[in-house]
């Protein structure tokens, strides 16, 4: 059992990382890992979002969250650049991914054809 003040002690760092998190001036890609969005092929996805961004050689946080809320659109990722707006991207393939990272994340333009949702943050 830790003492009370390294609890508190740990608490604080963890508040500052997420703080850290939250003022991130990093591309953000989070990929919808809910059971719809694995059985829907989600980790295939994720494979090949960390390949693209070990290949291209990119800063880019990647997250995993439960639910987007679309199963029907799954696989779902989401993209989010620094003070901009969180695009879902939805029913996608491999080949997706890649279309996904040159053209939002290096080149800032959002994908049109594959956004499914743009939330507000
Ligand atoms: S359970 Fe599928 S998107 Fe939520």
């Amino acid at each position: 059992m830790k003492s009370l003040e390294e609890l508190r002690k740990l608490r604080e760092k963890a508040q500052k990382d997420i703080q850290a998190r939250k003022t991130s001036n990093k591309a953000k890609v989070i990929i919808g890992m809910g059971t719809c969005g694995i059985a829907a092929g989600a980790r295939e996805i994720l494979k090949a979002v960390m390949a693209e961004i070990n290949k291209r050689n990119l800063d880019v946080i990647v997250t995993q969250t439960g639910c987007i809320g679309m199963c029907e659109k799954e696989p779902l990722l989401d993209v989010q650049m620094p003070g901009k707006e969180r695009i879902t991207y939805g029913n996608l393939t491999k080949d997706d991914v890649s279309k996904i990272v040159v053209e939002h994340i290096v080149n800032g333009k959002v994908v049109e054809d594959l956004a499914v949702a743009k939330l507000e943050d």
